[in-house]
């Protein structure tokens, strides 16, 4: 069964001074997730935001709390995660040390569990894991900054997780990189959850936000053979 496709901002790109007001307008702008980057300065070099800062954002709205933690390791963190609000939790195949552990630990407190690919990990890290999880990443760029460029080796990895996920009831999640220009290819190759951080935030008002947001939808549609 097709799973809905989703557009998820990235609030790594928004206006960190004027978070709350940031997520309101692209809640109203139309986005489906929130999806929130937490980088540690080990995992990525490069530091974001954690669970306070969650819980903070929390109240501005109702939308799903989709937090991919870019952090090792993991395990110590994720109760607090579940608490400040996030409905699903993603991890990397290398937040170690045990990944099929930790994905264990996100469902034990009632959470969505997803897995997350870098570019350099192969799909098969995924074969011992993939009946635990609600969500697959695949990273179109390394991981650890936004305004980075889409590396095209990420379609044919869709393609082959999706192949591995058979008919179980998984999304698949695109991030790094992804405008208009390319959310055909992956949806076409079978991901159906886009993040996308500058495309969303370029403008820097709400009507920019829901120009930006339709365009990435309507050529994710398009490539599905929805009206759009
Ligand atoms: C990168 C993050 C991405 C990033 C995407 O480590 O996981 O979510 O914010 O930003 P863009 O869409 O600008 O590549
Ligand atoms: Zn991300």
């Amino acid at each position: 069964m097709t799973r809905p496709l989703l557009i998820a901002p990235s609030i790594l790109a928004a206006d960190f001074a004027r978070l709350g007001e940031e997520i309101r307008a692209v809640d109203a702008a139309g986005a489906d997730w929130m999806h929130l980057d937490v980088m540690d300065g080990h995992f990525v070099p490069n530091i974001s935001y954690g669970p306070d800062v969650i819980k903070a954002m929390r109240p501005h709205t109702k939308k799903f709390f989709d937090a991919h933690l870019m952090i090792a390791p993991c395990d110590p963190y994720l109760e607090a995660f579940a608490k400040a609000g996030c409905d699903q939790i993603t991890v990397h195949v290398e937040s170690g040390p045990h990944v099929h552990r930790s994905l264990q630990a996100i469902r034990a407190l009632g959470k969505k569990a997803g897995v997350t690919l870098n570019p350099g990990t192969p799909v098969e890290t995924l074969e011992n894991v993939i009946g635990l999880v609600d969500l697959v990443l695949v990273m179109s760029v390394n991981p650890g900054f936004g305004g980075q460029k889409f590396i095209a080796s990420a379609v044919d990895k869709i393609s082959r997780v999706r192949a591995l996920a058979g008919g179980r009831p998984i999304d698949i999640e695109v991030d790094g990189g992804i405008t208009p220009d390319n959310a055909a290819q992956v949806v076409r190759a079978g991901a159906n959850v886009l993040v996308a951080g500058s495309a969303v935030f370029k403008g820097g008002t709400q009507d920019a936000y829901r120009a930006n947001i339709s365009a990435i939808r309507n050529a994710g549609m398009m490539a599905r053979g929805e009206a759009a």
